[in-house]
């Protein structure tokens, strides 16, 4: 298992191929913490027009936090989940007066605050602040899973994916790896049918190898 070659070819593969997001443009912690809490339960191309309607109306941290809660969920109409427009409100609040306007740059503090998990912290640390903190979404568990054929199903083996995540993060190049990574689950490593010709990590991947990629990762019986 080698973690050199992996990192190597998805970071490759991304430059190639990887998606052009408008957050990804963006430095600015509080741009790029924005982006991944819409991105939290909301698919990319719904989240584009209302990230950039969120920046017109509230251009930083300090906008959002003066703002009324009324016009804060305004801008959020239809994009669903409440609490999370609800949670970017108090944040920003508690930002401005702990951290001096700035989203926490440590990954202790920024999971202190209200809306913010592993997976969003590490989101944001490494798109903003380039650290090695690495994530575990959906996609990634789902391109984990399959790379290692674990033959359990994500939610019972949650302790090995984020160990795998933080094996595999790139420490010399966290921020690409971690959209790598994604791009990878949301472009290549399909739930459905997924494009393994294409993938970047194919000798790789124990689901590939065995043929069993349509099998991982396991459902859930109910
Ligand atoms: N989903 C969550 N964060 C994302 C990001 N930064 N790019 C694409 N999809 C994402």
């Amino acid at each position: 298992f080698d973690s050199v070659q992996l990192r190597h070819s998805l970071l490759s593969w991304y430059t190639q191929t990887g998606r052009n997001l408008p957050w990804r443009n963006s430095r600015d912690p509080y741009q790029i913490w924005i982006s991944e809490i819409m991105l939290q339960q909301t698919q990319v191309k719904t989240v584009i027009p209302y990230y950039q309607r969120w920046l017109e109306t509230f251009p930083t941290v300090k906008d959002l936090a003066e703002a009324d809660l009324q016009a804060v969920l305004k801008v959020w109409q239809g994009l669903g989940y409440y609490a999370r427009a609800r949670n970017l409100h108090a944040c920003a609040q508690q930002i401005v007066q702990q951290y001096d306007g700035v989203f926490p740059n440590q990954l202790e503090a920024a999971l202190s605050l209200p809306g913010i998990g592993r997976t969003t912290a590490g989101g944001v640390l490494s798109a903003a602040y380039n650290l090695p903190v690495s994530i575990l979404d959906g996609n990634v568990k789902r391109v984990l899973a399959r790379l290692r054929a674990l033959s359990v199903p994500p939610a019972k083996s949650l302790k090995s994916l984020w160990q795998l995540s933080d094996i595999l993060l790139d420490p010399d190049h966290p921020r690409e790896f971690n959209q790598a990574i994604m791009d990878l689950g949301a472009m290549v490593c399909t739930p459905k049918a997924p494009n393994c010709s294409e993938c970047p990590w194919k000798r790789h991947c124990q689901a590939y190898l065995l043929n069993l990629q349509s099998e991982i990762p396991m459902r859930e019986i109910s």
